[in-house]
């Protein structure tokens, strides 16, 4: 099998959808699921001459969606944009891959944040990007660390609103790091908001965009406030990129369903977005709190538990030496679904698991950290010792 293809068989292996049991991330079912106005708006606006059957379509967007975005990521997001810069995607995974095309070349070097999401990494290999992982602490990616190990990368791609999978928000001293380093090696920053909507407590930070447009690729997406399967994203481009980004849109798969552009457009105009944002922040933070409780009450006591005030999982740290991807194994069998953290570091794994609250109703949450409880008495994971990884 030619290497490519194996490597990419492993990628097809990591987006295989877990089953939606607790604590999955992202299962928008319930009430948390876009209310009847989205099915009622669909219909008519599928129904209507501009997003009924139609010919091909701008590979940057529907203009009117893009107008759309564009003021809501002004205002929410403090994002400097027009619409014209706004190119809808697939969702942030393509976003990724298109800043990746558009702005590097086959052997570039780029920094991804130490842990980071699979997803983003495996783009960064599938662009034979020389990747270097730098660490992140509790003010997010360590920027000097990044400038000792490979002060001349080209790019650098970071969460951050709520680093993943770690959840804290980069400090303001650090974006101001971030983006002077930007600017003296004229590299690239690409910046996954992908959660930022979902803040629980105190202001979120400017958007890096927002404090310089010129070096900053905005990505944003619609799968975790309204659903994943919807596959609609953006980037927000420096406008002298926005034609480059349309060109590889154009050339993967020319353009996202115009049908489903007019209607998120429409939703967006009409005010029912923000109205969702609004339920669903509230609902979220419900379930937050239910499942801090639970965790603090059954885990044991060589666990802890790291909430972040945003998003839509928590994370609980085992002990040095646990076997976190045994264990999440082993809850699997038990009808619960856990991220390991370890595997998503490359230097000094440390191991966690990841838990899913955005899915799952106040009970079913109090019911499954009863049952990890007991998977992890059996297992014994969290206290068996790992061997160490290569770096
Ligand atoms: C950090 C991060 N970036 C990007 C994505 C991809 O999102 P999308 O569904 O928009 O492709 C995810 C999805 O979970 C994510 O967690």
């Amino acid at each position: 099998m030619p290497p490519r293809a194996r490597r990419l068989a492993e990628v097809a292996a990591a987006f295989t959808p877990m089953p939606e049991m607790p604590f999955a991330i992202a299962v928008p079912g319930g009430s948390v699921a876009p209310d009847a106005n989205w099915r009622r708006l669909g219909n008519r606006v599928r129904a209507s001459r501009a997003a009924a059957p139609a010919s091909y379509g701008d590979p940057r967007g529907v203009m009117e969606l893009r107008h759309a975005i564009a003021d809501y990521v002004r205002t929410s997001r403090a994002v400097h944009c027009e619409a014209e810069q706004v190119v809808i995607t697939a969702g942030t995974q393509q976003g990724l891959y298109l800043a990746g095309r558009v702005l590097l070349s086959r052997g570039d070097h780029v920094w991804a944040e130490d842990p980071a999401y699979p997803g983003m990494t495996a783009v960064l290999d599938d662009l034979d990007l020389v990747t270097t992982r730098v660490p992140v602490d509790a003010q997010g990616i360590d920027v000097d660390a990044g400038l000792a190990a490979r002060p001349k990368a080209r790019a650098a791609f970071v969460t951050p609103s709520h680093q993943y999978p770690l959840g804290m928000p980069m400090s303001m001293a650090r974006r101001n790091a971030l983006l002077a380093w930007a600017q003296r090696q004229d590299a690239w920053i690409v910046e996954d908001d992908y959660d930022s909507e979902l803040r629980y407590a105190g202001h979120p930070f400017p958007s890096l965009q927002g404090l310089d447009p010129s070096r900053v690729i905005y990505l944003g997406t619609l799968s975790k406030v309204l659903f994943p399967s919807l596959r609609l994203g953006y980037v927000v481009a420096p406008a002298p990129l926005v034609d480059a980004f349309a060109g590889a849109r154009a050339l993967l798969d020319r353009h996202s369903p115009t049908g489903d552009q007019h209607v998120l457009a429409a939703y967006m105009r009409e005010g029912l977005f923000e109205a969702h944002i609004r339920r669903i922040r509230g609902v979220y933070a419900a379930r937050r709190a239910t499942l801090i409780a639970a965790l603090d009450h059954h885990m044991p006591r060589n666990v802890t538990l790291q909430p972040s005030d945003q998003g839509m999982h928590l994370l609980l740290w085992l002990p040095q030496g646990a076997d976190d991807v045994h264990l999440a194994k082993a809850a699997l069998a038990d009808g619960i679904v856990v991220r390991p953290i370890s595997p998503m570091y490359r230097v000094a794994p440390r191991p966690g698991l990841m838990l899913g609250f955005g899915g799952f109703a106040p009970e079913e949450l109090e019911a499954a950290a009863v049952r990890l409880r007991r998977v992890m008495d059996r297992d014994g994971s969290q206290r068996r010792t790992q061997p160490r990884r290569a770096s």
